[in-house]
């Protein structure tokens, strides 16, 4: 049974409990990491008291990984730390998921990438929503050609966050651990599968954003047009000023032969065969943790790697830059 530990144990602890309860056995969880005292304790405390499992805690990764002898590292620190614990999994030769975002900065996923490489560990972004059937089968009937060449791909993220939860943890909605607000932290989801149905690099980007309704240093809306590789044209918006909170995300695919419009996770219209109700696949993985777990058991890739990681980010920045620029960036 391979084993795997956690750091970062805020949505971190919640990883580890998915990892133990729904890998089917292929993976263990053996340990976690929190500098926080406090926190690793309860964590610790808290699986032994809800779901029966024994964890060694850690508040330093460094000696983690020293003394675990571990296949695999789930990364969920806050989002400017990434490559720092990246780095040192690279360096013990520990598989790794980083979470969402890969991280903030292109000159900090690229030393992600660039240490994973020279170790040679299998390792990948944690974006969960490429797993949910409506896009896992919207994925397949565009990769078969279902939809035609695909034209265009919108994506509206409208969610709510109050200010509490800005408020809870000092990293967030900053632009030195956060990297942004609605469009870096929780688009980033969005913008993952926007880059991964268009599977290529976004190349020219105009973007906008503000903070329209929280104290906080970011912004609570972005709104952007981009223009992909393949020609593939989008226009995203993002935002956590949705009231009373419904958290609803809008994507939309237009190809030449066939549009597809999804709400949450449910494909709501198509005219493509392949996408009604009684077609549609289960796909392999509940989720990206559990993806990790049996890509590093068939020595493979997660489903999102480190080269499509960047994708996402890259789009998130131009749109930032964008915005402060006021016209349009053209992506090297
Ligand atoms: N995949 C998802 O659906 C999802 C959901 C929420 C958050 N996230 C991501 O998870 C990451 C963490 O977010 P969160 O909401 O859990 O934040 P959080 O603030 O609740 O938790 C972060 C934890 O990391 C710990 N930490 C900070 N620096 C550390 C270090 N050097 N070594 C060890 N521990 C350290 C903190 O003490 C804290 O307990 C972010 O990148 C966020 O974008 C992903």
């Amino acid at each position: 049974m391979l084993k795997f530990a956690v750091v970062g144990v805020g949505m971190g602890g919640a990883h580890g409990a998915n990892l133990h309860q729904n890998s089917g056995g292929a993976g263990i969880l053996v340990a976690v990491c929190d500098k926080n005292p406090e926190r690793l304790q309860w964590r610790v405390e808290t699986y032994a008291k809800e779901i029966n499992l024994q964890v060694r805690g850690y508040t330093d990764f460094e000696e983690m990984l020293s003394k675990e002898p571990l296949d695999g590292v789930i990364i969920s620190t806050p989002s400017g730390l990434h490559h720092q614990q990246a780095v040192v999994a690279a360096c013990h030769k520990v598989n790794t998921l980083v979470d969402k975002p890969m991280d903030i900065t292109l000159e900090a996923v690229d030393q992600i990438q660039q240490a994973a490489a020279k170790a040679g560990i299998l390792a990948g972004v944690n974006y969960g929503m490429r797993h949910k059937p409506a896009h896992w089968n919207v994925k397949q009937a565009m990769q078969r050609g279902d939809f035609g060449k695909v034209l265009l791909a919108d994506v509206r993220m409208k969610w709510y966050r109050d200010q509490a939860y800005y408020d809870k943890g000092a990293w967030r909605g900053t632009w030195k651990m956060d990297g942004g607000g609605s469009l870096m932290n929780q688009g980033a989801h969005a913008m993952d599968l926007l880059t991964w149905f268009a599977g290529c690099r976004p190349v020219r980007v105009r973007g906008d954003f503000a903070a329209l309704n929280h104290k906080i240093e970011t912004e609570d809306w972005a709104s952007g047009i981009v223009e992909f590789q393949n020609g593939v044209r989008s226009t995203i918006s993002t935002t956590t000023n949705v009231f009373p909170k419904v958290d609803r995300t809008y994507v939309e695919i237009h190809g030449t032969k066939g549009s597809c419009f999804i709400v949450n996770d449910e494909i709501v219209e198509t005219n493509i065969e392949s996408l009604q109700a009684p077609n549609l696949v289960t796909p392999p993985h509940k989720d990206a943790i559990i993806d990790f777990v049996h890509a590093v058991k068939e020595k493979r890739s997660p489903l999102c790697d480190l080269t499509q990681g960047r994708w996402s980010v890259e789009l998130i920045l131009a749109v930032y830059e964008s915005a402060r620029q006021g016209k349009t960036v053209t992506l090297a």
